[in-house]
């Protein structure tokens, strides 16, 4: 439709990819026209091990959005994630030499490219520079500096690396299927778009998406990401220890998983007892669930404590208000809250998108949230990025601030 602008996010999953088609109106408001996903293949923990088995994924998930769409899209908004995402914190101080030290536009890009300016390896790359927050002359907390007075600006920012190696041959898997990518989002910051409300990231949240074979965290506090980070495991190595213990095929363990499955052990019943299916026509057999859950718990521990000592590494565990939220199909296993809840020491609970325009209730999973965080990230990116003559009402009567703050958020 005239004046609106398409646009298409991609997640090309361990397991699954996802694509989602959307459009927004002058107005900045998105609509979903299409989602679709197809299981993925040549895809590991996270990264391309087969380009062209993913190029045919790739290709088949597109196709499907853009018929069920109606419209052609010629760029992307891709996903990125994993044990390879590296999250820096750095500062940057410059001097204010105007005569009347009011600060302005030009001064915050010359401390945020003093704080990017570290030797980074070859073979790793900058993906985001996310603001925390600016200090003046010590003064400390300040979330927009613009027009104030000082000799000293400090910007604390996290800067968020990738291996250059994972982000190219996504780009070139991506390219190799005729579209063009517009934007790399780091998958964790996709999922807080359309997870994490403003006030849970201003309380402090922890935001982890078990996927099938990473896993990924992303910590706010303050209204800032602090810290991000990622494993190479997920549901999908519960599944194989499942398939190890119990001699099963991995279809088989992957069904007991997800009927039977439990990932907190104090919460599973001595007595009860569980179906376990046999191949070749003999007669299934009962074990006890709680046997089943000390096969599951100690691997989901493994994952939330990795993340945990990475993450304690940099910061104390307090200030988590908002405390921790789960996504991702592996957070549909049951006790993972529990179990979260009990590491990290703070309350825990399941992630769901918010509802967008034009989305069927059945993608209000925790499955869906990088795909949906990508487009509404995008929207959003266009929405803060539009010329005045052009915003819509509801953008102009949130004023000069709302543009500024958009314009730190963006601005690398
Ligand atoms: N109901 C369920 N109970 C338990 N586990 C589930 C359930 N549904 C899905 N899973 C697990 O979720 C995982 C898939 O999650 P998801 O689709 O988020 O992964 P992905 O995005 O393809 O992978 P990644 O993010 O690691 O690249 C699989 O390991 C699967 O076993
Ligand atoms: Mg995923």
């Amino acid at each position: 439709m005239a004046g609106e602008k398409m646009l298409m996010g991609l997640d090309i999953g361990s397991s699954r990819t996802r694509a989602v088609i959307g459009s927004v109106n002058k107005e900045g408001q998105l609509m979903v026209d299409s989602i679709c996903e197809h299981p993925s293949e040549g895809v590991r923990s996270g990264s391309i091990v087969n380009i062209e088995q993913t190029l045919k994924t790739i290709q088949t998930v597109i196709n499907e959005a853009e018929l069920q769409a109606g419209a052609e899209i010629s760029e992307v908004i891709v996903g990125i994630g994993g044990g390879h995402i590296i999250g820096i914190p750095s500062t940057g101080v410059v001097g204010i030499s105007s005569p009347e030290q009011e600060i302005k536009r030009g001064d915050i890009f010359r401390s945020l490219e003093v704080a990017r300016a570290f030797e980074l390896p070859q073979d790793r790359e900058i993906l985001h520079t996310l603001v925390q927050d600016f200090q003046i002359d010590g003064q400390s907390g300040i979330k927009d500096p613009i027009d104030m007075l000082g000799h000293r600006l400090e910007s604390r920012v996290l800067i968020v690396t990738a291996s250059s190696a994972i982000s190219q041959n996504q780009r070139k898997c991506i390219q190799r299927s005729g579209l063009n990518v517009a934007r790399v989002v780091l998958q964790s910051l996709a999922d807080a778009e359309v997870v994490l409300s403003t006030e849970e990231k201003e309380m402090g949240t922890i935001l982890v998406n078990i996927g099938s074979g990473t896993t990924d965290m992303i910590a706010y506090r303050n209204g800032a990401p602090i810290f991000t980070g990622g494993v190479n495991l997920g549901g999908d190595d519960v599944t194989n220890d499942i398939a190890y213990i119990l001699n099963k095929t991995r279809a088989t363990a992957e069904q007991i998983k997800r009927e039977s499955g439990h990932s907190y052990v104090p919460s599973v019943s001595n007595e009860e007892m569980i179906i376990i299916p046999q191949v070749g026509g003999m007669p299934a057999i009962k074990m006890p669930k709680r046997e089943l859950s000390r096969i599951i718990e100690p691997r989901m521990a493994e994952i939330f404590s990795l993340l945990l000592d990475a993450f304690s590494k940099e910061h104390e565990g307090s200030g988590f208000g908002g405390g921790i939220v789960l996504v991702g199909g592996g957070a549909l296993l049951s006790g993972v809250t529990e179990l979260a809840s009990e590491l990290f020491r703070m309350p825990a609970r399941l992630g769901f998108p918010e509802a967008i325009g034009g989305l069927d209730r059945s993608y209000i999973n925790p499955h869906y949230t990088t795909v949906l965080g990508l487009l509404k990230s995008e929207a959003r990116r266009l929405r803060e990025n539009q010329p005045t003559g052009k915003v819509g009402r509801k953008a102009r009567s949130q004023g000069p601030t709302s543009k500024l703050k958009g314009f730190f958020r963006t601005l690398f």
